[in-house]
């Protein structure tokens, strides 16, 4: 009988690692003191100073990849709201498994901050810390994997150059010395990330990247990058794992693309009954 398998620490990680220069954590703190609660300014007009330099490419997903929503199990609250099935669930958990192995490379032999953008970006968050949990479970380490925290991030007054983030949740005295990871359901603009990715920055970590299950392609981007990317999905408005349309779909487990009756149906939120 075959003695049971131990995981081999994966090979040194050969890609880029960001750290961020002095001259850029000064910009960052530019705006002045900066406190979790309030509305923060930040101006990423100034150059894309953040996101990944070097990554691997996410899996591209093009709009003839939807499938009908007759090939796969929806739940039967949504299914009339639902245009077709962009990407399974089991498609979802099988790519995060490969994102957490890519992660954990990277990060070798450094406990990694995990800090999970709610509320889209939990279900992710959820799936991501069970495989890397998974590989630490058959591996020796002298250090903890990986520690978590949650944030809830907000932008307004919509361009990139004029926008504002409001985070709250988190403790950002915390992050000093850490390399944090940002775990997010999806970059759409980028224009959330753009902003707090320098306010983290602010808060003197060791180094701040961002995971982002989905990336979308769309002319409204701001040009920011995450550093570890599922999918690239084409510009249409996605449901489900999470993904909401007024706080509706987050309990499918498909990413799926919404319909006219869908947006017609939850467009003032979710009511106690369904009509
Ligand atoms: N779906 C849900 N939430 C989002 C999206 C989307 O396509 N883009 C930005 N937030
Ligand atoms: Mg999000």
């Amino acid at each position: 009988m075959s003695s049971p398998q131990t995981i081999p620490e994966p090979p040194e990680f050969l890609g880029s690692s960001v750290r961020y220069s002095q001259s850029q954590l000064n910009l960052a703190s530019q705006g002045g003191s900066l406190s979790s609660s309030a509305p923060i300014s930040s101006s990423p007009s100034q150059g894309r100073m953040y996101g990944a330099e070097e990554r691997l490419e996410p899996i591209l997903i093009e709009s003839s990849d939807q499938k009908s929503k007759e090939d796969f199990l929806l739940p039967a609250h949504y299914e009339s709201c639902v245009k077709s099935i962009l990407i399974s669930h089991g498609q979802i958990i099988d790519r995060i498994q490969k994102l957490a192995y890519d992660i954990r490379k990277h990060y070798r032999g450094t406990t990694i901050h995990l800090l999970c953008v709610l509320k889209g970006g939990s279900a992710f968050f959820q799936d991501l810390q069970v495989c890397l949990r998974n590989f630490h479970n058959f591996t020796n380490q002298d250090y903890v994997p990986f520690t978590f925290d949650f944030i809830r991030a907000k932008s307004y007054d919509g361009t990139s150059s004029t926008g504002k983030v409001m985070v709250s949740g988190c403790d950002m005295e915390k992050l000093r010395g850490k390399d944090v990871l940002l775990v997010e359901d999806i970059v759409d603009t980028g224009t959330t990330m753009s902003m707090l990715v320098p306010l983290l920055v602010s808060h003197a970590p060791a180094s701040v990247k961002v995971a982002s299950l989905l990336e979308k392609r769309t002319p409204r981007s701001c040009g920011f990058k995450a550093d570890f990317v599922g999918f690239s999905v084409p510009d249409e408005f996605v449901i489900g794992y999470c993904l909401d349309y007024n706080d509706a779909f987050r309990d499918m487990n498909h990413i799926c693309v919404i319909n006219d009756e869908g947006i017609e149906k939850f467009k003032d939120g979710v009511k106690k009954r369904i009509e």
